[in-house]
């Protein structure tokens, strides 16, 4: 099961360590302003998942819009990954906060392993020339919540 990220409790650098596998700018000052939002601000929120005390996996998430819910970074230690931990700490999330429908923007790398969670993929304009970005959603979601979603700067790090 998660857990919310408690820096007192997890060791901080093993998040960022998992966190700079899930974002395209992993610089130290950068990871440690991402995780200070998400701890800090109402309606974000950060979970860890633990193996015999250590942290394997982390996901992030918005529900601003809530039960529309955003995830914005979700990563697996790669030891640990084909496990179905990632897809487990989506469900965990939805269910901890008792949150709907699922939605993120990804690249490449990744689209195959929400289309394998039953998100549905739309390929949108990506700013780096050569690479290929993707909306992913499971459910029902009303255009205005999904505009919204797609306009928060950090929707786009996934
Ligand atoms: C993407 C990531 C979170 C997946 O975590 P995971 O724990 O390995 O995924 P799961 O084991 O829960 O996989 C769930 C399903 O997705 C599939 N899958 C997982 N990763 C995949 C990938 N890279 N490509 C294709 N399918 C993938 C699995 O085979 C499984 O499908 P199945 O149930 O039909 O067998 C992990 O690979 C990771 O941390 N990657 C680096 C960070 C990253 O890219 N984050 C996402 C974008 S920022």
């Amino acid at each position: 099961m998660i857990e919310a990220l408690n820096p007192e409790r997890h060791s901080i650098q093993a998040v960022k360590d998992l966190l700079a596998m899930a974002v395209g700018r992993p610089e130290q000052d950068y990871l440690e302003k991402l995780l200070n939002i998400f701890y800090t601000k109402e309606k974000r929120a950060f979970f860890v998942r633990l193996n015999q005390g250590k942290i394997i996996g982390i996901i992030g998430l918005d529900y601003s819009q809530a039960p529309y819910w955003w995830i914005t970074h979700i990563a697996v230690h790669p030891d640990f990954r084909r496990k179905g931990i990632g897809r487990r700490m989506i469900d965990d999330a939805a269910k901890t906060l008792s949150l709907t429908s699922a939605g993120l923007e990804t690249d490449q790398d990744a689209v195959d392993f929400y289309r394998a969670c039953g998100f549905t993929a739309r390929e949108v304009f990506s700013n780096w020339p050569g690479t290929h970005r993707y909306q992913c959603t499971r459910g029902q979601w009303p255009e205005s919540v999904l505009e919204y979603y797609n306009n928060l700067e950090h929707s786009k790090k996934v």
